[in-house]
């Protein structure tokens, strides 16, 4: 295993927040596998914090060297090291500069991702996702609905699919595995929401698969039996770790320093940014 291969992940979810090290070339986690809740109100000052005292725990414990570098996935679009939409989260959130914040405090390289390209990623390399071709959508259902975009195998960063309105409200308010329980609904209720939510997705990028994923996946005999797609639709193998290790892939392999800066999304013409005819 070399350096490059080396990092450790965050996966900062509603809930809680998990961190491990990762072998980023197996996918193994080479240390335990740390959650403590996410904490409420869920603040950039607060949740950095935590992050923070996760890091030092596991880089203490497993003598991890100083420029091994940390991947953090977040429920929201990311760009250029911040969070550009906050559905999910404290809205302070929003253009808060987290990956510089965090590498200063840390004193190593960090990384952000968003949460569903992060799991997404580790879905495709190392799950029920690998050597799979076309076009293929991960979503994961958890208190919000994330999308990972693949195209043979590349990530397309930063799809919405939660977001997409159906029935005038965001889908993931339907959709998603905590719509279920606060809205007490059957197994069979539920995956009616979700197959409208999913037959809306392949009518507008017509995938080769979907792939399920998020804890309710391990329940996945109970909805997706009951799904009507044409596209085919299976469960995601990874489950709880998938987050950490596709943030980690995201940290020790640079992916994230391919994405766009929202500066660049703008243009540099001005608001508008520069026409392209
Ligand atoms: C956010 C996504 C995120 C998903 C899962 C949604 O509310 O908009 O960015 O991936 O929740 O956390």
């Amino acid at each position: 295993m070399t350096d490059r291969s080396l990092a450790m992940g965050v996966d900062v979810g509603g809930s809680g927040i998990k961190a491990a090290v990762v072998n980023t070339d197996t996918g193994e986690l080479l240390s335990e596998r740390l959650r403590i809740p996410t904490p409420n109100p869920s603040t950039p000052d607060r949740v950095s914090a935590a992050i923070g005292r996760l890091v030092r725990r596991l880089a203490k414990g497993t003598n991890l060297p100083a420029d091994v570098s940390v991947g953090v996935g977040l429920p929201g679009v990311t760009i250029g090291g911040r969070l550009v939409t906050a559905a999910n989260i404290d809205p302070a959130w929003v253009d808060y500069p987290i990956a510089d914040k965090l590498s200063k405090a840390l004193k190593r390289p960090v990384s952000i991702v968003n949460d569903a390209d992060a799991a997404g990623i580790a879905e495709m390399r190392f799950g029920v996702g690998a050597a799979k071709r076309g076009v293929v959508i991960f979503l994961t259902l958890g208190t919000g609905v994330g999308s990972g975009v693949f195209v043979d195998g590349m990530l397309v960063p930063n799809t919405e699919f939660g977001q997409m309105e159906i029935r005038g409200r965001p889908a993931e308010r339907r959709s998603a595995a905590a719509s279920r329980v606060r809205r007490g609904l059957s197994w069979k209720a539920w995956a009616m929401d979700l197959d409208e939510h999913l037959q809306r997705i392949e009518d507008l990028m017509w995938p080769t698969l979907f792939i399920l994923g998020g804890g309710v996946s391990k329940n996945a005999d109970r909805f997706i039996p009951r799904l009507t797609t044409r596209t085919p639709v299976v469960a995601a193998e990874l489950r709880n770790d998938a987050g950490i290790v596709g943030a980690a892939i995201v940290a020790a392999e640079g992916l994230a320093d391919a994405a766009t800066t929202f500066d660049d999304l703008r243009g540099s013409d001005g608001p508008e940014g520069p026409r392209g005819d």
